[in-house]
């Protein structure tokens, strides 16, 4: 039956967390900057579709995505919302984007040429991506942004929509580096004939410690989902925000294991005395990669260390005493007296939260909570 799911182990997405977060940068910017919610890479493991909507209602009005099949996907569950492809598109695509009323970057004049030739009557938006410092996509050449705008005006079907830049370092303390790609984004804005509609530059980082006030939009991404960009800039976030995601799972076998006993593949993990041990249904084939290993779960209220390897579907923890099978465990998400962060599993693997969120794998049903209540339930194997 559609909805449902048979496995004690799921996520659990606030979307009024989302809505929150929205309201929260809101706050912090002009009145006339739009906020494009960053949706690409299935919301950052939280659920396209769901997010992109709550994103929309709380006041956010453009999606962005990093793929155009990731825009077709929303378009083809009806969202209408201008999409901005933020990666690359192939230039045979770009009449597939622009029937699809889909937004893509461009950074290269021989694109441009290129695309045209698979372009109708259906006229493609395109935002001009510029490389300010970041070495990735993106014109580096100004004169070649100059040359895009007057390519682009030759053609009936080609409407220069925005420029942008990306930031690398806005989520440190130092602004030295992050102030110069402004300066270089400034300068690239000067050889336009004519200003394109959409600036922007920021991301959730530059967002809420940058001025935004020269741009007239951002990329909302990683504190949309109510993540801190980074450890570094913490103490200067302007507003609090609410982690959207939590990962919860079931105990499904308690059992005493005698000393010397031992657990998992490669029978490396041995108790050291009589040990209780709970066997958890989720494994690195959900994103709960091996690295997890040694990773402090909340069992109940309790601490419970992840003991032997992490397998496909299952890992194994410690318990401090003996409890009930069925007891829930917080393996993301806040109990009445702890929480654990995406930042401190991140923090565990040596990798950032963005990775450790993108990691949870579409196995792992979805509960969408909103006004207090379960919204949606979505499971990707039915
Ligand atoms: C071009 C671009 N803009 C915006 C974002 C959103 O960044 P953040 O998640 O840090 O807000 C990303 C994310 O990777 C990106 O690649």
């Amino acid at each position: 039956m559609k909805n449902e799911f048979h496995r004690d182990t799921w996520i659990e997405v606030d979307l009024d967390a989302i809505q929150y977060n929205i309201s929260q940068l809101s706050n912090q910017l002009n009145r006339d900057t739009l906020i494009m919610a960053v949706v690409k890479a299935n919301a950052y493991g939280h659920g396209y579709l769901e997010v992109a909507e709550a994103a929309l209602e709380g006041g956010a009005e453009w999606l962005a995505v990093a793929f155009l099949d990731e825009a077709l996907f929303l378009r083809k569950h009806g969202f209408t919302a201008p999409i901005l492809v933020l990666g690359a598109t192939r230039p045979e695509d770009a009449g597939l984007a622009a029937a699809n009323h889909i937004r893509l970057t461009v950074f290269s004049i021989d694109w441009i040429r290129s695309a045209r030739a698979f372009l109708d009557t259906h006229i493609l938006n395109i935002h001009l991506k510029t490389d300010t410092g970041m070495g990735r996509l993106g014109f580096t050449d100004p004169e070649e942004v100059a040359e895009a705008e007057r390519l682009a005006s030759d053609s009936s079907n080609l409407e220069v929509e925005g420029v942008y830049t990306h930031f690398a370092t806005a989520d440190e303390l130092d602004r030295t580096y992050a102030d110069q790609q402004h300066e270089r984004f400034l300068k690239v804005l000067d050889v336009f004939q004519q200003k394109p509609p959409m600036i922007h530059a920021s991301n959730s980082a530059g967002a809420f410690l940058r001025d935004n006030s020269a741009f007239n939009a951002v990329r909302f991404g990683i504190s949309m989902y109510g993540l801190v960009p980074s450890g570094d800039i913490r103490s200067e976030m302007p507003a609090p925000l609410k982690p959207a995601l939590s990962l919860y799972t079931k105990m499904v076998q308690v059992k005493k294991l005698p000393k010397g006993e031992k657990v998992s593949y490669g029978a490396t993990y041995t108790a050291q005395q009589d040990e209780w041990i709970a066997t958890l249904p989720i494994g690195y084939a959900d994103g709960w990669i091996r690295q997890m290993q040694g990773f402090e779960v909340l069992a109940g209220e309790y601490r419970a260390e992840i003991v032997g390897r992490v397998c496909m579907d299952q890992c194994m923890i410690r318990l401090p005493f003996e409890m009930k099978e069925g007891t829930v465990v917080t393996l993301v998400g806040e109990t009445s007296e702890d929480c654990i962060l995406l930042d401190d599993i991140a923090a565990h693997n040596g990798t950032i939260h963005y990775e450790s969120a993108c990691l949870l794998t579409a196995r792992v049903p979805r509960v969408y909570r909103q006004n207090g209540g379960i919204s949606k339930v979505f499971n990707h194997l039915n």
